[in-house]
């Protein structure tokens, strides 16, 4: 087989067999195929789209580009969580420490920054020493002992999707339903977890804009997680304004700790209780979360007595971070510039664009031009206000945390576009619209 033929196929719109993808996928592993190549066929695939079928092969095809693990010799059963990518979206930090303090091991592959979007793997790094390049037997072991692991793609585990992600954020084609759908789901199949509870995110701050190309996507990984034997929910949440309060890798892992120590924001903790409250559920500790039931004041208590905060800590000393910065955040990395953002009127506010929020902070630094750069752990935003509220003129909406003067001025400008007002109240926006199931028949 030739490269050039599949791009070719692609470009016209035509389907890929099984073993084209799989070829593709394998030589591209072996550098058989070079990035540029590689992008012509992200690009094609993206213009193009993929059918269901040819989303599975692609799917199965990165999530078998290296080692699948086995998690069910080690431990009975392990539970994993993936967003589809957002701002402000911290989740991760707080939902795994949740979920192991009540009993589950949790074992997970995170991400780097895609786009606009942060990445888990970004936050963690602002925590001095904290290393995401474990080894497949440190990851293995770590899922046991202490119960949760929290890394990058080893070399051996869907390779294939670390060298496509990094090369789609430099391409443009970030935002394609087949390449999301097979780049979470790869991730997800190789690491092992039995149940895999997916955060959709959807609206102006995330890959996919409308409610109905969000259930999409939802429903394809649920899918395909079921074929795999997995077990599924896909929750699928609001993305129009930042999540919680922070933006910006150590700005964020403040606010985790924060919410591990019982408080944070109001938004991004109860994201934090339903979002563990179904990895609870698949793990069979727990009923269908709804308000006010018993798995909820469980996960409430373990934010509240500290035994989620203490498997944050176990999690960050077993992968070689400084467990000083959880007790004290000012140890996390800091800007030299802070600044208020206030608002120049009265009214209600009828949109927080957590796009132009988030391009905001990626102006400071807080994201990559191109693969591989270098980016500012410290810098970012707080955004204290949310669509609905009520504000007057000279309030403070945001704070920037800057460490270049020559950024400040276009961050601002971005700033004052994100928000718009409305003379009559405005509804609040939701913090989730749907949820889908896709069980064994055991669960
Ligand atoms: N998260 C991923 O892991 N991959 C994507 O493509 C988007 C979000």
């Amino acid at each position: 087989m030739r490269a050039i033929d599949i791009i070719e196929k692609k470009r016209d719109g035509l389907s890929l067999s099984e073993d084209e993808i799989k070829w593709f996928v394998d030589a591209y592993v072996r550098d058989e195929i070079p990035d540029y190549q590689a992008a012509a066929f992200l690009m094609a695939v993206y213009l193009r789209g993929m059918s269901r079928e040819e989303t599975v092969h692609l799917t199965m095809a990165m999530a078998h580009s290296g080692d699948v693990l086995d998690l069910s010799g080690i431990i009975d059963y392990a539970v994993d969580k993936h967003s589809s990518g957002g701002v402000g979206d911290k989740t991760t930090l707080v939902v795994l420490p949740l979920v192991a303090a009540c009993g589950v091991p949790v074992a997970k592959m995170s991400g780097r920054g895609l786009g606009f979007s942060g990445g888990t793997l970004d936050k963690l790094e602002s925590i001095p020493g904290y290393n995401v390049n474990l080894t497949e037997t440190q990851f293995l072991h770590n899922a046991k002992d202490p119960g949760i692991v929290l890394a990058g793609q080893t070399r051996q585990l869907a390779p294939a999707d670390g060298k496509l992600y990094a090369l789609r954020d430099v391409t443009a084609t970030v935002s394609s339903l087949p390449l999301i759908a097979s780049s979470i789901m790869s991730k997800k199949i190789a690491a092992g977890a039995q149940g895999i509870v997916l955060d959709v995110k959807v609206g102006r701050g995330a890959f996919m804009t409308n409610l109905e190309q969000a259930k999409n996507l939802a429903q394809i990984m649920v899918d395909i997680g079921v074929d795999a034997g997995r077990d599924m929910v896909a929750v699928i949440s609001d993305m129009n304004q930042p999540l919680g309060v922070a933006v910006g890798n150590a700005l964020e892992m403040a606010e985790a700790v924060e919410t591990l120590h019982g408080g944070g924001p109001k938004d991004f903790r109860e994201h934090c209780l339903k979002v563990a409250g179904h990895m609870l559920e698949l793990a069979g500790r727990g009923r269908q979360w709804t308000e006010g039931d018993e798995v909820r004041s469980l996960l409430i208590d373990k934010l509240e007595n500290g035994q989620a905060l203490a498997k944050f800590k176990a999690l960050v000393a077993a992968q070689g971070g400084d467990v000083r910065v959880i007790d004290d955040p000012t140890l996390l990395p800091q800007t030299k510039i802070v600044e208020a953002f206030k608002s120049k009127r009265d009214g209600y506010l009828s949109q927080v664009a957590a796009d132009d929020i988030a391009w905001a902070a990626f102006g400071l630094g807080a994201g990559r031009e191109k693969k591989g750069d270098p980016i500012d752990l410290a810098v970012g935003l707080k955004i204290y206000v949310n669509v609905g509220d009520r504000v007057a003129a000279g309030d403070t909406l945001a704070t920037i945390y800057a460490n270049d003067e020559s950024k400040l001025e276009a961050c601002r400008q971005r700033l004052q576009g994100a928000f718009a007002y409305s003379d009559t109240p405005v509804e609040p926006l939701p913090l989730f619209y749907d949820t889908l199931y896709g069980k064994q028949a055991s669960v």
